[in-house]
């Protein structure tokens, strides 16, 4: 029997009364002078040291890997980590008003912010900041709501599946400047304009307020009865380049024949003659957004 024999008889032996039969668990066994050796030579393995001690310790730390990613998960998924991360990073939403902002910084855009939908005012907010961030100090902001919450359902937003109610979303005007002003908003640059779209979306209004461009309009009214007005009183507003954010392009279980989807795209081809969209990325589940050109332009 050569040495090399006799070294792989003991292995054998070795591995036997340890009960590793298995040639795969065989690999990490080692012998009694502490080495990684390869079962088939009985021989250390020539990378030495740390392949050696990695093959020693590659299963328990496997199995410390799953305990760490049970625990982490446990962790990850608790009510509190998610506040403490909406806390730390930006949301979804706020990142696509990022990517807005950017995109109106880097077009050269001029003109105002509207939104359509303001409820307590924190995307309204959110869009104050990321103008200032990517430096647009002169850009307006005017939000206009009911400050009375959704009005009555009724027409394609009843069905097939009814996603909003009456009066959901309710938030009255001096707690939305309220909140607006202590989450940091420069309230001189804010207007709030209360009233039932279909009463108070005039033309008469854009010259009231002074309107000439938008840079970026946001429609989050959740209705197609709410949002077919809106987009009638911005198309004198829109220049090469406007970008649209609808909210709620994937509510209503993303049916093409309800909500802001169905006011948006009736809208634009009733206008084909004058504007095309080109689509945007969001960063959330429910929205959609579109660059705005003028084909006269
Ligand atoms: C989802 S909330 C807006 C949320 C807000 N953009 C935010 O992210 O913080 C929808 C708002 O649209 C308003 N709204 C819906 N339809 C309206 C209409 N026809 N006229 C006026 N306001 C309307 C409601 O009052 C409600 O405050």
């Amino acid at each position: 029997m050569s040495p090399d024999d006799l070294k792989i008889s003991s292995l054998k032996i070795f591995l036997t009364i340890r009960g590793q039969r298995d040639p795969r668990r065989a690999a990490h066994a080692t012998w009694p002078d502490g080495y990684a050796r390869n079962p088939a030579t009985a021989e250390p393995f020539r990378a030495g040291g740390r392949v050696a001690i990695y093959l020693q310790y590659r299963r328990p730390l496997l199995q410390r890997g799953v305990m760490i990613r049970k625990w982490a998960n446990r962790l990850r998924y608790s009510t509190r980590y998610v506040k403490l991360h909406d806390m730390l990073f930006w949301q979804p939403k706020e990142q696509t008003l990022d990517k807005a902002m950017m995109y109106a910084r880097w077009g050269r855009l001029t003109g105002d912010y509207l939104e359509f939908g303001v409820y307590n005012g924190w995307s309204m907010s959110t869009a104050y900041h990321f103008a200032q961030l990517h430096r647009m100090p002169r850009m307006r902001f005017f939000g206009f709501d009911s400050f009375e919450g959704l009005p009555d359902i009724n027409g394609v937003d009843v069905g097939p599946f009814q996603q909003f109610l009456k009066g959901q979303l309710r938030c009255d005007q001096a707690t939305t400047a309220r909140k607006m002003r202590r989450w940091g908003a420069d309230m001189s640059k804010v207007h709030l304009i209360s009233g039932w779209y279909n009463d108070t979306l005039k033309p008469a209004l854009r010259d009231e307020l002074d309107l000439k461009k938008a840079a970026m309009v946001h429609i989050d009214c959740d209705l197609y009865e709410s949002t077919a007005p809106v987009l009638d009183f911005i198309l004198p507003l829109l220049q090469d380049g406007t970008i649209i954010i609808l909210d709620d392009w994937y509510l209503y279980r993303a049916n093409p024949r309800q909500g802001e989807r169905r006011a948006f795209t009736e809208w634009v081809e009733r206008h084909d003659d004058i504007i095309e969209a080109t689509p945007f990325p969001c960063a959330t589940w429910h929205e959609a957004a579109f660059i705005m050109h003028l084909r006269n332009q």
